[in-house]
């Protein structure tokens, strides 16, 4: 544990929660799962375990081997075939499904429509065939850069159908960060549209994607999905920019699903580490598809037939892949998907989609729970959320309060709360109550999904019975990533060499005396703002990028909405100065570089940064700066003053939004 945490109350106050809520007898009663014998019968044999939830899948040829675990390398369901999108959708529509709507759509601007399952195959089979026509073809790598509109999970879904991967860009993120993974995937096609609609301002993806270009020259054809129109002009580049709906017009034949290896690869999704570049994450078919449907099926206890499910994520992160595509559709789910933001065009849209929809199970991040926390309750009242049978949360730590008001007024205490730990590594939920099952403890993510193995050990790799530590996995699990693309170094590196065959996870973690699991955040040099994993490396590079800056120091301050914030320790060129206008200068630069989430919130201009004599910068002091708590240790620092002069900037020079 770093002492970052250790050091922080509200972290500490975890352990003397003492409320506790059982799953009522109504809840119970109609329950996919309520005894706990779930997770004996996957300890007697975890193997078997997800053997048998992966035969729930179609197969084309059926697997011989469960797992081959060359550590830390694994395969999951050994020889066995399948598709991706054949086991999403083909197979719902031959089993008479095809008349269910899959997805109900709720544009920013108020404009919806919903796609049924048939629908939906249909759309994909012609996708399939103009990424064919395109020369899309097994083993290659795709780029999708999208807004939340159906035509993203239809694209992903295209990829799957012709053995080609997928690697969905966030449309926050900017066309330099869009270029990187570009460049890095090689990929030779672009999927995107004219522009998104967020908060009644157009996105620019498609500039932003004519931007990206300019320095990724692999890219041959860019497909352009029209969601603005007319508002917002865009250029498109002869024989390399097409119209989605021209090529889709044009197509006559459907295409098949491939046949694929369960290793084959299904996606890459980029995600923030501890250097400046982003690693390429990889998911394969059968062990990801396999625990993505199985968890989401148990954990929200889903009814496929009655249930209107609505994971508020952004597909372009990892809980949109797994919880608004393929776990939902591999179940037969009818899910929502929501372009815009919380407060467009006022602060109670979630509430009325609710109602509009009888959504019935919710799954969203605590920031945003916490940022309704401050918007008050009457936001809620205006609507009829009775239809709500089960809370969601994931991204980071949920703290009790939250999780209280979450029950409270979103869940009108009948709501049980899942608490579900994972990370874009994992692919899938790791630690999460099972509703029916699991008495749950505000604030508590609770206990490993049947089959997987987490425990808690110290700086030794000695297992923690009881009190705080770090979080391990002693197992390897079916939708584990796969490596870090071209870097199986990096994989090996980052993952496995703290301790042998555990699978290190980068958060701190604390078990009570009942065993209940307690996430306290990330120990590295990673981030989490709004549910958003941001490196403070990244930031860093991208600060030093500006020929204003000497040097740059990042962390993440605790935030009371959005977890933690982004606070940057700047020293610049001699010459320059640390002014208001500097600093925002350097803000928006970090937003060109990456995007709008990696903002800092304030830049602190400073002479110097704290650094140990072997020239480390002391992060946990500038945190503890960032934070205004009183320092402590300063002796191994080469010059204590530096700490006592940024203390005084950061109270008095500061840039602010
Ligand atoms: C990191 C992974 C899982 C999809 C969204 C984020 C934090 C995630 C929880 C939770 C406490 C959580 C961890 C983790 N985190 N869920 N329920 N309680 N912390 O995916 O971007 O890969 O980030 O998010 O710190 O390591 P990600």
């Amino acid at each position: 544990m770093t002492d970052s945490h250790d050091s922080n109350p509200a972290i500490e106050n975890y352990l003397l929660e003492e409320r506790k809520f059982e799953p009522s007898t109504d809840f119970k009663a109609n329950a996919l799962v309520s005894t706990a014998n779930i997770y004996e019968d996957a300890e007697t044999d975890y193997l078997e375990f997800w053997a048998s939830k992966a035969r729930e899948l179609d197969w084309v040829k059926p697997f011989d081997k469960v797992l081959e675990w060359n550590p830390p390398f694994a395969k999951w369901f050994l020889n066995g075939t399948l598709n991706a999108s054949y086991n999403c959708l083909d197979r719902h529509v031959a089993a008479g499904l095809k008349d269910r709507v899959a997805y109900y759509f709720e544009g920013e601007p108020g404009d919806s429509k919903s796609i049924t399952y048939g629908e939906l195959l249909t759309e994909v089979e012609k996708f399939a065939t103009v990424l064919k026509s395109l020369g899309v073809k097994r083993g290659d790598i795709v780029a999708i850069y999208m807004p939340m509109i159906l035509e993203l999970p239809i694209a992903m879904l295209a990829c799957a159908r012709i053995g080609a991967a997928h690697s969905v860009v966030f449309g926050g993120f900017s066309s330099n960060a869009l270029s990187d993974r570009i460049n890095d995937a090689e990929s030779k096609v672009v999927i995107t549209a004219d522009g998104g609609n967020r908060r009644g301002v157009v996105i620019p993806l498609k500039d932003n994607v004519d931007e990206a270009l300019k320095s990724s020259p692999v890219v041959e054809s860019v497909v352009v999905v029209k969601r603005i129109g007319d508002k917002h002009q865009i250029t498109m580049e002869k024989n390399r920019d097409y119209w989605y709906h021209e090529l889709m017009d044009k197509v006559t034949d459907a295409t098949g699903p491939v046949e694929v290896d369960s290793e084959n690869l299904l996606y890459l999704l980029y995600t923030s580490g501890t250097t400046a570049k982003p690693k390429g994450i990889m998911h394969t078919t059968g062990g990801y598809l396999t625990q993505v449907a199985y968890t989401h099926k148990i954990v929200f206890d889903l009814h496929p037939n009655e249930d209107i499910y609505w994971c508020a994520a952004d597909i372009g992160w990892v809980t949109g892949h797994s919880y608004i595509v393929y776990g939902p559709l591999a179940n037969g789910a009818t899910s929502i998907i929501y372009e815009g933001t919380p407060d467009f065009p006022d602060k109670d849209r979630w509430w009325s989609i609710i109602e509009k929809y009888k959504v019935s199970i919710l799954y969203a991040a605590p920031t945003a729970i916490r940022t309704f926390m401050k918007w008050g309750t009457d936001y809620l009242k205006r609507h009829d959320l009775s239809s709500l049978r089960l809370l969601g949360s994931v991204g980071e730590p949920i703290n009790p309060e939250a999780w209280m008001w979450y029950r409270e007024n979103v869940g009108l205490e009948k709501c049980p709360i899942v608490d579900t730990w994972w990370q874009t590594e994992t692919g899938a939920i790791m630690i999460t109550p099972l509703p029916g099952v699991t008495t749950t403890k505000p604030g508590s993510a609770t206990f490993p999904f049947p089959g997987i193995r987490a425990e808690i050990v110290d700086e030794q790799g000695q297992k923690v019975e009881l009190g705080g530590g770090y979080l391990t996995l002693n197992r390897p699990w079916p939708s584990m990533l796969r490596g870090i693309y071209k870097d199986p170094e990096r994989y090996q590196q980052t993952y496995w060499s703290k301790y042998n065959e555990k699978y290190f996870v980068g958060d701190g973690a604390k078990i009570d005396e009942d065993g209940y699991l307690w996430l306290l955040g990330r120990i590295d040099d990673v981030m989490n703002v709004s549910g958003h994993r941001v490196s403070t490396t990244e930031v860093e590079s991208a600060l030093v990028d500006h020929p204003s800056v000497a040097e740059a120091a990042v962390v993440g301050a605790n935030d009371a909405t959005t977890g933690q914030a982004i606070m940057a320790f700047v020293t610049l060129k001699s010459g320059e100065l640390g002014t208001p206008e500097k600093g925002e200068e350097l803000r928006n630069h970090v937003s060109t570089k990456i995007g709008a989430i990696a903002k800092p919130k304030m830049i602190i201009f400073t002479d110097d940064l704290p650094k140990t004599r072997s020239g480390k910068i002391m992060r946990r002091l500038l945190r503890d700066v960032a934070e205004g708590r009183n320092l402590g240790d300063t002796t191994t620092l080469t010059d204590p003053s530096v700490v006592e002069e940024i203390k005084r900037k950061a109270a008095a020079n500061v840039t602010e939004d």
